[in-house]
């Protein structure tokens, strides 16, 4: 794994770049001091990636799965496997290879065992310019929920850096700032591997958007104070009753908003939505290794012996959140039925 700047798309900033035969991926876990991008020759090097944080966030998960599939077409069972044991919470993972395993037999069926590579190939580039436009269209949508003067809070990171490109809930964010409808963000730093704090601000300085990074346990008292006039996270997985999970610590923001009546939005794409679960008691929750709880920065922050849980997602109950904001629309409560008949127009055979 080599370090090698790769630029912009043509759609604009990327985490994700396919070059010389190889999946580049800027480094998540050095940022915000360092942009080192990892090239990745092996479904080994994607899946490490994705275990590590490297490359996170839903729909960036799924997009370089895809691309993994590719360096994985010599032995593509085992490719699939690897990479759907990666992470087990965010459903755009196993969106995007069950696609990439229907391709494959496919292939297979029609005797094109030859092409499969650059049919792969062709197909993850094209899940990639999907995601970057499903999230535009999610900003074009959203933006319309705003008025000029508003601040926004945020939890974790769901900009371009947890997407294809130009991000879900940043997407958002960045739709409203141009459209004059926002006045600042709030960052929570997220604990404990602190996406606010070292990717969320990174993009908003980028974007040149006005934020204040804030402490988890800040939000309470910000949101208490009338300074915060909407909310917007990304998602996870969404279950078919609406149930959003999403990083830990989504779910208390939602309560407070829920008791200070502040709208909470869910930004997502409808590769988001898993229709096959029913709700979120149903969505497998992700525990971490509970020595991301007690290190920070390297340096032990709790005695030698604390035992730590590490849950890495909670679940935001569908009753709490104000509107899912998708690249098919706003949808409304229910959502039972605004979910089901979003898919029905997107006219989709796609789970
Ligand atoms: O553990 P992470 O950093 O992958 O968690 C990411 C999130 O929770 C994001 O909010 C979610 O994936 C949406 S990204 C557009």
């Amino acid at each position: 794994m080599a370090v090698e700047p790769p630029g912009a798309t043509e759609q604009g900033f990327s985490p994700i770049r396919w070059s010389d035969d190889a999946l580049l991926l800027l480094d998540q876990t050095l940022l915000p001091e360092q942009e080192v991008w990892l090239r990745c020759r092996r479904p080994e090097d994607v899946a490490e990636a994705i275990r590590r944080l490297s490359v996170r966030g839903a729909p960036a998960i799924g997009v370089a799965a895809a691309y993994g599939l590719v360096l994985g077409a010599g032995d593509f069972a085992a490719a699939y496997e690897l990479l759907l044991a990666t992470r087990p919470t965010a459903v755009n993972l196993r969106w995007a290879l069950d696609q990439g395993r229907a391709l494959h037999e496919r292939s297979v069926e029609a005797g094109e065992r030859e092409e499969l590579r650059e049919r792969l190939l062709d197909w993850a580039r094209n899940v990639h310019r999907e995601d970057i436009a499903a999230n535009r269209r999610i900003g074009k949508f959203g933006r319309g929920l705003f008025e000029e003067g508003d601040r926004v809070l945020t939890h974790c990171n769901a900009g371009a850096l947890a997407t294809a490109g130009y991000g879900t809930a940043i997407g958002v964010v960045e739709a409203a700032w141009s459209a004059g409808r926002l006045a600042s963000v709030w960052v929570d730093e997220t604990r404990p591997l602190l996406q606010g704090s070292r990717l969320t601000t990174w993009e908003l300085g980028r974007l040149e958007i006005p934020h204040r990074l804030i402490t988890d346990n800040s939000a309470g008292a910000i949101i208490a104070r009338g300074w915060v006039q909407k909310i917007v996270v990304g998602a996870d997985r969404i279950a078919a009753n609406g149930d959003v999970a999403n990083k830990v610590g989504t779910y208390p923001v939602a309560v407070l908003a829920a008791r200070h009546g502040v709208p909470f939005y869910v930004a997502a794409p409808l590769s988001t939505i898993d229709r096959d679960t029913a709700s979120g008691a149903d969505i497998p929750i992700e525990e971490r290794d509970a020595e991301e709880v007690v290190h920070a920065f390297g340096k032990r922050i709790a005695p030698q012996d604390t035992e730590a849980l590490n849950i890495a997602f909670d679940v935001t109950p569908a009753e709490l959140v104000a509107a899912l904001i998708t690249d098919a629309g706003v949808l409304r409560p229910p959502y039972g039925e605004s979910i089901a008949s979003a898919f029905r127009d997107r006219g989709t055979a796609a789970r």
